[in-house]
Formats: C-alpha cells, structure tokens, sequence
C-alpha cells in the first residue's frame, strides 16, 4: 500500500522522511489509536458511510489488531510516518479495500489529538494514584509518630520545635494540592476531538458525539479548528507533574539531609539504599536524588511545551508532532517515581532521640520564653530581647535554656518564675501551641483527620474516573465489563 500523495511527483527525501517520522515515539500512542478507530467505526456506521457489516468486519479487525498490540505483536514501520498510517496499512492488509475506507470524515489530526488525551488520561490516573500512595504513606508515617519532635526549620537554621507528624503533614498538603491540580486537568481532558477533521468538519453527516460517549469522554469539541490546533491539556498537566515533583523534590532534599550522619534524624530502609564500588560503609539515598533531578526534567519539558505551542497560527501545525515527543516521553516518568516514594517512605526509621537533641541544642524555644515574658506584661519586642540575651548566656555555658538558674532568668527578668521551665524544651513547646494550624498535637490530629477525608474524595473522583473509562473501552472492545456500573 503507497500512502504516498499523488500530489508530490517525487518520493520525499529520505533525510526529510527521517526526520519527519514519528512512528518511534507514537508507539505508546497504538492502543489509543486503534481504540480511537473503534469509536469512529460507530460514527461512520451511523452516518451511513459504512454498512452494518462492513463496520462489524472493521471491528472485528480492529478488536483483533488491539489484541496483538496489547502483546506486542504489531511491529511499527517507519516508511509509515506514523502510528495513524502504520494502523490504516495492517488494517488494509487484512480486509483489503474496506480498510482504507476508514479514514473517511476524519483526518490524522483529529486523531492524533484524540490518541494523546486518551494517552493522557491513562497517565493522569496512573499518576494520580501513585501520589495518592505517597500522601497515604505521609499520613501512615504521622499517625505512626504522633509525640516524635524535631527541629522546625527556617533559612535551614533551627527555628521553632515542632511535630515530626506536623511536619510530615506539611508535605501532604502539598501533594493533595497536587492531586486537585490533575484532577481539574483530567476534567479538561474529557472533550473528544474525534470527528473534527482536518480544522474544518466534514460534509458527510456524521455526529461526533457518538465516538465521544464510546470512548468515555464527556462531550465532543465544540470548534472543530481549536480541537486539532491546541495542546494546552499537555501543557497543563506537565505543569502539574512539574510542581508536583518540585514538591517531591523538597521532600527528596530534606530526607538526604535527615539520614546524613551529622543530622541523624532518620535511616532509610536497606532496600531503598544503594552501597559505593569503593566505599565499603557507603548507604547512599540515591532514589531521592533522582527524584531531585527528575524534577529538572519536567520543569525542562514544561518550558519546551509552552516554547513549541507559542505563536502557532491556528489551526494545526507539524510543530506539534514535538509536543507529543515531549509528553510521552517525559510524564509517564513521574508515576514511578511517586510509587517508589511512597514505599520508601513506609521503609525510614526515624530517630526520635536524634531530632529531639537537634531541636534542644538550637534554642528552639527562645520564642517560647518570649511569650512567656508578654504573658508577664512584657511588650513583644523586649520579651524578644531579653529572650536573646538568655539564649546568648546559655550558649556561653553550652546549656539549654530551661537550665538557667534562677538568679541568672532574674538578672534579665524579675518576672521569670520557678515555673517557667514548664514552657521550655520541645516538648513543652509544642504542646503549648494552641492556634489553629499550629504544630500542637490536637490540631494536627484534626489536619490529620481533614486531608484523610479530602483524599478520599479526590480518589474517589479518580477511582470512578477509571472505571468509567475501563468500561468504555471494554464496550468498545465487545468484551463484557468486569466492572460494575
Ligand atoms: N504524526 C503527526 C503528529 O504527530 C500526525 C498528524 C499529521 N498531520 C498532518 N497534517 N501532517 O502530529
């Protein structure tokens, strides 16, 4: 079969031919298509394009095509161009002059646009769900050490004492913030572009609804010219994937830092830890430093995006065939990682002892004593003075503050009593937080508690998303859906 336009008197040049093809990076792309193709098939049927047993034997084709893909039996050639071509011809082969009848009312940019939300919303639940497992281990890991303190930190100095669970907590929210960013996306990736053509429409009668609702989209475009021309559901989504590991990033940075020997606060498990060719004792974190890097990679492939899809005329472009390499090469890369976080995370040992010690030799409670002086009558700003000039004393005797004497508290404060002591140290510090969103232990129960009912419904949104989605797909592919609607 030549697929070749009889336009072009000449075969195109094999370095252009090369350098065109997309058939490597469409391979991802081949279920999607051919899943795609079983939907028009019922669009085409409706419109009359095709007869009732012409459509059954193209479904029939391509339920048999999808069977061996899913095994890997569909090699791809690149003489094809790409995965849309490479389908038409093993299509062809076996049903001969009916195959090329499929290509009616639609054009390789509608489909090419379908392909890549369908691929796209494969990864966004894959994604999602695996961020769902690290904000479960988080939680898992707080509930786990509900009295365990360390030091809080700003500008990476010893600030405030505060909850290990607290701070564990902190990181949640970020991560489902994450998940309600996918979320939004996915829904902006249930409009189906199937049926749109080459920018325009097509005369022939058909109702792109029907491919819609087959394939568990939503509702079908509305302009058929933005439908082929925008990728701004990638963009969005590799911005979400990149925050989502900035996030992740953070949180890689901070446990490097906790199992370094002079922090000590914590100890990854052996099967997450990788030894040196050279250095006998060496237990490196080295899957939170690919998770450091890997955050450059989507933060890298986000800016090419918005570079590509900036100041493209409407509607379709080539350009755009980059914006596919992009995103299937780069996004399927974040679930793993957030899977392999989120059992790594289920594999540290903290030190409680370690980051209690830490959280004391900071003169973390030097606010603490501030507050007890206004509490005092003490005016803010020289509670905080007085406060400095005893954490300046102990540090000249290297002891914690609630070691002062008394005569050493008077000599700044008459005010400060006997029980003062009761304020200082981590622990009495943290339990003496009372604000709402504080580190004190009821109100992280209560965040606790909050982000356990907020993920739920995010991951029931999800969950309902996929089966959706599953049963669609085994409609389409004439199989009985296991899943109950
Ligand atoms: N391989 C193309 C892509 O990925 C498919 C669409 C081609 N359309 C066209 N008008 N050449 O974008």
């Amino acid at each position: 079969v030549s697929l070749r336009s009889k336009r072009l008197a000449k075969r195109l040049d094999p370095a252009a031919s090369a350098f065109l093809d997309s058939t490597l990076e469409d391979a991802g792309l081949l279920l999607d298509d051919i899943i795609g193709s079983l939907a028009h098939v019922s669009v085409l049927e409706d419109a009359k394009v095709l007869d009732a047993t012409e459509a059954g034997r193209l479904r029939s084709a391509l339920r048999h095509l999808f069977k061996d893909a899913s095994e890997g039996e569909v090699p791809l050639f690149t003489e094809h161009e790409d995965v849309h071509m490479n389908v038409e011809v093993a299509l062809t082969k076996v049903l001969g002059d009916l195959g090329k009848k499929l290509h009616t009312a639609r054009s390789r940019n509608d489909q090419v646009a379908t392909d890549l939300r369908l691929f796209a919303q494969r990864w966004t639940l894959e994604t999602a769900a695996r961020i769902r497992d690290l904000v479960e281990s988080l939680l898992w890991l707080s509930k786990k050490h509900p009295k365990a303190v360390l030091p809080g930190y700003t500008h990476l100095q010893v600030a405030q004492p505060i909850l290990l669970s607290f701070h564990l907590q902190a990181h949640a929210e970020r991560f489902l913030r994450d998940l309600a960013r996918l979320r939004d996306a996915y829904e902006r990736l249930l409009v189906s572009p199937l049926g749109a053509g080459a920018l325009a429409g097509t005369t022939h009668p058909i109702d792109p609804s029907i491919s819609a609702n087959a394939l568990g989209f939503d509702r079908s475009f509305r302009n058929a010219a933005d439908a082929v021309s925008d990728r701004d559901y990638l963009a969005e989504l590799l911005f979400a994937a990149s925050l989502a590991l900035t996030h992740a990033s953070g949180l890689a940075e901070e446990f490097i830092l906790f199992t370094n020997q002079s922090f000590g606060f914590a100890t990854i498990g052996d099967d997450y830890a990788t030894g040196s060719s050279i250095m006998p004792q060496k237990k490196n974190p080295d899957v939170f430093e690919v998770t450091r890097a890997r955050s450059g990679t989507l933060l890298g492939a986000l800016v090419a995006s918005l570079s590509g899809l900036k100041a493209l005329p409407l509607a379709y472009n080539r350009d755009l065939q980059e914006q596919k390499r992009l995103f299937v090469q780069t996004f399927p890369l974040v679930a793993p990682n957030f899977g392999l976080l989120a059992r790594m995370l289920r594999s540290v040992t903290f030190h409680p002892e370690r980051m209690e010690a830490a959280a004391n030799e900071g003169y973390g409670d030097a606010t603490e004593l501030a507050d007890y002086l206004v509490r005092q009558g003490t005016p803010f700003r020289d509670a905080h003075h007085q406060s400095a000039t005893l954490v300046r004393m102990a540090g000249q005797k290297k002891v914690p503050l609630a070691a002062l004497t008394a005569k050493e508290f008077a000599k700044v404060n008459p005010k400060i009593g006997a029980d003062v002591v009761k304020h200082l140290g981590p622990h009495n510090a943290v339990k003496g937080r009372k604000s709402p969103g504080s580190t004190g232990p009821a109100h992280v129960e209560a965040g606790r508690k909050q982000l356990l009912a907020e993920l739920a419904t995010i991951e029931n949104f999800f969950v309902a998303a996929g089966q959706a989605r599953e049963a669609a797909w085994m409609t389409l592919l004439g199989k009985t859906s296991k899943v109950k609607k």
